[in-house]
Formats: structure tokens, C-alpha cells, sequence
């Protein structure tokens, strides 16, 4: 055969292959199954016997259950700091290097709920310390308050609704939330904060169960049998610096609720 029929026959053959649904070469060379030994007889089912009655499925761990019986022990922060760190139904806690509870004095009047920690959270292992974290440290200043002070007037307390960080940063998940919920709530309960701040949507999905931070900030809300105050998180302010005019807006509102104003 000349070799332009050769080329034609082997793209007819081709064609055909593709026809058949045949997308891939898998060796170079073709193998020809009929000269591979036959296939193993298959081996006789083995004769019925008598046997145990299969082990009943265990129902999986009810995790919120388990987090409400470990806060309904923990009568003080440090208890329910080491309840939570040796939670284990939170997939986050495996890939996190650090448990980040909280920073600043509890008996601060005011206390801040973030949503996770982010990278250098993880590797300090307390909360805000980041970028957002030291705008967020300037906001306060700016109506004279202090995470780094004693004085429980001018303090500031920070907590997040997750401990761990998630990878990537990504937003904290309706079953991590839902799970973790139970810690977040004895920890405002011992906190006891006059007041709380929910920064950004994840503190508002946990807390009062909807989101929508563009609407629902700067009004207040009772949680807790206390005031909240939802707000932009840092974060959105560092990329939206115009949404600061709010955010200033809310801190004034904070300031005069402290001040018994309103
Ligand atoms: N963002 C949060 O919500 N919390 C932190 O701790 C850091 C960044």
C-alpha cells in the first residue's frame, strides 16, 4: 500500500474509533485481550451460615448537643475556654494552629464579636490582631476605648463566633456556626458585658439568626437580655473606605449608648 493510501486508511480508522465514543489513547501499544489469560473463575459463594446480627448504625454525635453539655459545665471563662479548646467535632480545629479565644479584659463594658480569626489570629492565637484588627483598634481609640486598658470603662473584650480559622479564610459554615453557638453565648453570658458590637454578617447569623449588615447596621438589637449593635467589619471598611462614614456613625451611637444617652 502507498503511503498516501496508508494515511487515508489509518484516518478511516480513526474517525471510526472517535465514532465509537473511543476519546483517549491509553497505551502506545494495542493489546490483544484474547491471548491474555482467561479471567479467574469466580469463587463458589461460601455456604449460608448462621451469623450475628449486624451491628445497628450508631447515630452520629449530635455535636450541638455535645457543645451545650460542655458549656452547661463551665461556670467561668477559663473553664469554658478549655471546654471549647478540647471540642472535637469541629473540622476547623485540625487545620488551625492556634485556639483563639479571646483578648482584652472580660470585665470590659464593652464586648466585640468577630467572625473567625484570620491568618495572624492563627499565629498569635488571639483575635483582631491584623490589619482589620488595628483599624479596628483606631476606631476604638477614636471614642476612647482601649483593649489594652484595665479600667473596665475603657476597655474593650473580643471574642468570634469561631475559634479556629477556616482555610482560606472562607466564611464560617450554618453547622460550624450552629455548633460553636453554644460556647459563644456562655461566653457573652460570663463576659457580661453591658453592651456587644457584631462585626460584620457572621455575628448576626449566629446571634440573631439573620444577616444583611448593609441593613441592619447602626440599629440596635437585644441579645441577651443586653443591647447589640451590629457594624461593618473592618475588613469591608478596609476595602469600602467610604462605608467609614457609617462606621463612625455606628461608634458615636456606641459612645452615647455608654453614655446612657440613648
Ligand atoms: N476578623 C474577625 O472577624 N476576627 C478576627 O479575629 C480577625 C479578623
Amino acid at each position: 500500500m502507498d503511503s498516501q493510501a496508508s494515511y487515508w486508511k489509518d484516518r478511516a480508522l480513526l474517525e471510526w474509533q472517535l465514532e465509537i465514543g473511543a476519546t483517549d489513547a491509553i497505551c502506545d501499544a494495542p493489546i490483544d485481550r484474547y491471548a491474555l489469560d482467561p479471567a479467574p473463575a469466580p469463587k463458589p459463594e461460601p455456604a449460608l451460615q448462621p451469623t450475628a446480627a449486624p451491628a445497628i448504625a450508631q447515630p452520629k454525635t449530635d455535636a450541638v448537643a455535645e457543645a451545650k453539655k460542655l458549656v452547661s459545665l463551665a461556670t467561668d471563662l477559663e473553664a469554658l475556654s478549655t471546654a471549647m479548646q478540647g471540642f472535637e467535632h469541629c473540622e476547623l480545629k485540625r487545620g488551625a494552629r492556634n485556639f483563639v479565644f479571646s483578648d482584652g479584659i472580660p470585665a470590659a463594658r464593652v464586648m466585640i464579636v468577630g467572625e473567625a480569626p484570620g491568618r495572624q489570629e492563627d499565629q498569635i492565637g488571639k483575635p483582631f490582631v491584623g490589619q482589620a484588627g488595628q483599624l479596628l483598634d483606631k476606631m476604638l481609640a477614636a471614642i476612647q476605648l482601649d483593649r489594652r486598658s484595665d479600667d473596665a470603662a475603657q476597655a474593650v473584650y473580643f471574642t468570634n463566633v469561631l475559634p479556629w480559622r477556616p482555610p482560606q479564610n472562607r466564611t464560617a459554615d450554618a453547622t460550624e456556626i450552629a455548633m460553636l453557638l453554644p460556647f459563644l453565648e456562655r461566653h457573652i453570658t460570663l463576659a457580661n458585658p453591658d453592651l456587644l458590637i457584631l462585626m460584620g454578617n457572621t455575628p448576626c447569623q449566629a446571634l440573631l439568626g439573620r444577616t444583611g449588615i448593609t441593613r441592619m447596621r447602626g440599629n440596635w438589637v437585644e441579645v441577651l437580655g443586653r443591647p447589640a449593635i451590629p457594624m461593618f467589619h473592618p475588613a469591608y471598611l478596609l476595602r469600602q473606605p467610604l462605608a467609614k462614614r457609617e462606621a463612625w456613625a455606628d461608634l458615636l451611637s456606641v459612645k452615647a449608648k455608654l453614655e446612657g444617652a440613648s
